[in-house]
């Protein structure tokens, strides 16, 4: 095969001439220019699998360059390069169709993982749009934001889990996106034509777990008026999912075991087995682990389940994915009907970067939401946002500056409630006249009105 052909647009000769030679060792074909104009030209002239551009640039800005590399050709990957304080800008690129961003400085490694991540994902599209002409059918579901390395990892294992059969257990808190990556899981395996068959174990009543799982003979109970094929085998050669794993009954733990090491089920009231194909993708937001040393879950299920772990990490452990999440759910916002997907002011998405999601990516879409309707200028600032994440947007404070902002107020009060005699607010205060004389000094108090207000 040869070299993948990758261009970079970089004005520093020096950062230039790295990225050059480093990429150039890691085995692609480089070339490499300094403006915005070059790069333009050498687009429009040949086709390249990853264009790796800054985002200041003389001439044609890399925002420039993106949108046009990307009208042109909507399967090259995009990298851009950014100084820490221009995130915005870089937010505004992965909005027009940039893959992702580098910080700067830049390390090169991280440079070359990211592009041969392009690379191969450049492969996978091309494959996955191939087969879904071949299926002509619509690519459901949503694709997953994995920018952040722990997100990165994440999807390296979905891609890893879909090409095998085996059963694969999710975890993560509530909202992390344990539906959609076992949803990601099936639609990127060679099966993706068939079911993804979903059950909530917790949402099912006791009694009728089993016969939705395995299935049911006509009149094997009182109501079963018509037979019942259960889900695993309903699935076919598709995917299972049984979110909530850790509510199962303990009659339908042993069942579960029982069927994922023969991959046979027996019907209720059916004395006959029958085998089934599906692939089973457990989820739960309980450490199964320890449910299994408290004797509340099978431990040999728990083994069984944990074949393949994916640990979805909480949201506020991954603050760069929040971005590419910002636009991914405003985009599937505003496509419903008389919506449309509002812009998002560097405030507003510097809150939403700062919180801490508790309900995780579930909550942010909440938000983005309902900020979505308030928006009635198309722009969501931090007016549309709920009081504690607008709050999230004040600036951290570190210690030291904590510390002064709470002695100015403390000490403001004092003197306020001692009518601005300095030698009994400092008796109150605890310190001696002369101490309170330098920190008014040292806080800026000094030289205010006889009240010492501030
Ligand atoms: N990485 C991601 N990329 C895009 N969308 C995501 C991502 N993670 C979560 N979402 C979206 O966030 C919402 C919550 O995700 P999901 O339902 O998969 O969470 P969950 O882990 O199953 O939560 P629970 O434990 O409460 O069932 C969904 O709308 C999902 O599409
Ligand atoms: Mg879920």
């Amino acid at each position: 095969m040869s070299a993948e052909k990758v261009l970079v647009v970089e004005d520093e000769r020096a950062q230039r001439d790295a990225l050059t030679q480093y990429l150039g060792r890691a085995g692609y074909a480089v070339t490499a220019v300094a403006t915005g104009e070059a790069a333009l030209e050498r687009l429009a002239a040949e086709k390249w699998a990853v264009l790796l551009t800054d985002l200041r640039l003389p001439g044609a800005d890399g925002l420039a360059v993106v949108r046009q590399a990307r009208e042109r050709d909507d399967e090259l990957g995009v990298l851009l390069m950014t100084a820490y304080a221009s995130v915005e800008s870089a937010i505004e690129a992965l909005r027009i169709g940039a893959h992702d961003y580098l910080l700067k400085p830049l390390i090169l490694e991280e440079v070359a993982r990211k592009v041969r991540r392009l690379v191969e994902h450049r492969a996978l599209v091309g494959e996955n749009a191939r087969l879904r002409r071949a299926l002509q059918q619509p690519a459901d579901g949503h694709d997953l934001v994995a920018v952040s390395p722990a997100m990165s990892a994440v999807a390296d294992w979905v891609r890893r889990a879909a090409a095998t059969r085996a059963t694969v257990l999710l975890t993560g808190e509530t909202g992390t996106g344990k539906e959609v990556v076992a949803r990601a899981i099936h639609q990127k395996g060679p099966d993706a034509d068939q079911p993804f068959l979903a059950v909530n174990l917790a949402a099912l009543p006791e009694t009728m777990v089993e016969s939705e799982l395995f299935g049911h003979e006509r009149g094997a109970f009182t109501g079963a008026e018509r037979r019942r094929e259960g889900l695993l085998r309903a699935a076919g050669a598709g995917t299972v999912f049984l979110d909530e794993v850790a509510e199962l009954p303990s009659s339908a733990q042993a069942k579960l075991l029982r069927a994922l090491e023969s991959h046979e089920v027996q019907p209720l009231g059916s004395d006959a087995t029958a085998t089934f194909e599906a692939r089973v993708v457990a989820a739960t937001n309980r450490d199964l682990a320890l449910e299994s040393q408290a004797g509340r879950f099978r431990e040999d299920l728990y083994y069984r389940l944990n074949v393949l772990r994916i640990r979805l990490p909480p949201l506020r452990e991954r603050p760069e994915d929040i971005p590419g999440l910002v636009t991914s759910l405003l985009a599937r916002h505003g496509s419903r009907p008389g919506a449309r997907i509002p812009a998002v002011s560097p405030e507003a998405l510097r809150a939403l970067c700062r919180h801490p999601w508790r309900g995780n990516v579930r909550e942010l879409s909440n938000v983005l939401e309902r900020a979505t309707i308030l928006a009635d200028d198309g722009r969501i600032d931090l007016d549309q946002l709920p009081d504690d994440v607008r709050e999230s947007a004040a600036p951290r404070l570190s210690l030291p500056e904590a510390v002064d902002r709470f002695e100015r107020s403390h000490i403001a009060l004092v003197l306020r409630l001692c009518d601005g005699n300095r030698e009994r607010a400092a008796e109150e205060l605890g310190i001696s006249a002369a101490t309170l004389y330098r920190r008014l000094e040292r806080l800026g108090l000094k030289g205010r009105d006889r009240n010492g207000t501030v």
